[in-house]
């Protein structure tokens, strides 16, 4: 049997297959009990601090609501709210919030600061996002294209497009590398996960069997896909100006309506895992459109807004699978819920 209590999530290949395997299975059955209305907590009396640095509308909702749903309390300590980093070392922090609180989201830019926490808090630690790497993203998407596939995971195929280096590039890698997918990656070779991520994703795949592609051909790179996704060009924490440039290298690799018919694949899905640039009914979107003239940047709005899309599913999903790493790591008892 598995049992992940008192394991910290801060990248997918600190987990085995078969650990997320059940990860997945769980949050499969605490989305079915959540629906029957037969839910038990499992988590009563447990306390969860929630750093984060960077804004967050799912990630934040998904560790408050799933705290609460299974009898946990959560404190959210929003950008600059804490001496984190400024008066205090992230270690001290670690040990202080260690005395009070039994796991420890972070959201952030450095992967070192989960490891830093996760080191020295003694309780589990889960990365809600660093410029490196955004697990409990890539444990919901995983989900999402299982629920949706009648495939078996290792022959659901499935194509990112866009700028691959970001925390979700290296994250989709990561786990379809973990569990033998056939992941393949559409990007310009200047935004490619970085080569030692890229050699360590390869080596995971000669043991689980997975099929790893990256190139600069959008038509290669989507021609039977079953799930295409994509992210924002530019990510948070990332300059403004950096705009202008991804624009001109990523235009290409655009997911619209000629991307998905390229797959040859009538009931090919579109994933995101938001927030994303499809219209202009943001700042950002009006200010992108006023100075470049597009509306629609990663996706069309006709693609994120089509039956295709599952993006809003994906999101819901976050609940679930969030909700799975909470009670395998910090429940009494390690198994599934009770129905
Ligand atoms: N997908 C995701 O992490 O969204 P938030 O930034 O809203 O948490
Ligand atoms: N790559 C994006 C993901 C947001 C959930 C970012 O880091 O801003």
């Amino acid at each position: 049997t598995i049992d992940l209590r008192g394991r910290s999530y801060l990248s997918e290949l600190d987990f085995t297959a078969a650990e997320i395997g059940h990860l997945l299975d769980l949050a499969a059955d605490l989305k079915a009990a959540r629906r029957a209305g037969t839910e038990q907590p499992r988590l009563t009396g447990r306390q969860l601090a929630l750093i984060f640095e960077k804004t967050s509308t799912r990630t934040r909702c998904a560790f408050e609501v799933a705290a609460r749903e299974q009898g946990a309390a959560t404190t959210y300590l929003g950008p600059g709210d804490t001496h984190l980093g400024g008066k205090e070392s992230v270690a001290d922090t670690a040990r202080v919030l260690g005395r009070m609180f039994d796991g420890i989201e972070y959201r952030g830019s450095a992967q070192s600061i989960v490891a830093d926490l996760a080191a020295h808090s003694g309780v589990p630690v889960y990365n809600g996002l660093t410029d490196t790497a955004h697990p409990t993203q890539s444990l919901c998407d995983v989900f999402t294209m299982r629920e949706r596939s009648t495939k078996p995971l290792s022959e659901i195929g499935y194509c990112y497009l866009g700028d691959a280096r970001n925390n979700m590039g290296n994250s989709l890698l990561s786990m379809g590398a973990l569990l033998g997918m056939d992941i393949r990656i559409a990007a310009p070779r200047a935004l490619w996960p970085a080569a030692d991520l890229v050699a360590t994703c390869r080596a995971q795949a000669e043991r689980s069997g997975a099929r790893i592609a990256l190139t600069e051909d959008v038509e290669t790179a989507v021609r039977g896909a079953d799930f295409l996704h994509t992210d924002v060009w530019v990510s948070m924490g990332e300059p403004a100006e950096t705009w202008k440039e991804r624009i001109d290298l990523l235009l290409p690799y655009q997911v619209n309506a000629t991307t998905l018919a390229a797959t040859g694949n009538p009931d090919v899905a579109f994933m995101h895992c938001l927030p994303s640039l499809h219209d202009d009914r943001t700042r950002l979107g009006r200010e992108l459109r006023d100075t470049y003239g597009l509306t629609g940047l990663e996706v069309t709005d006709e693609v994120f807004s089509s039956p295709r899309s599952l993006v809003f599913d994906q999101a819901e999903n976050r609940l679930h699978t969030i909700k799975a790493i909470l009670v395998a790591t910090l429940a009494n008892r390690p198994g599934v819920v009770e129905g």
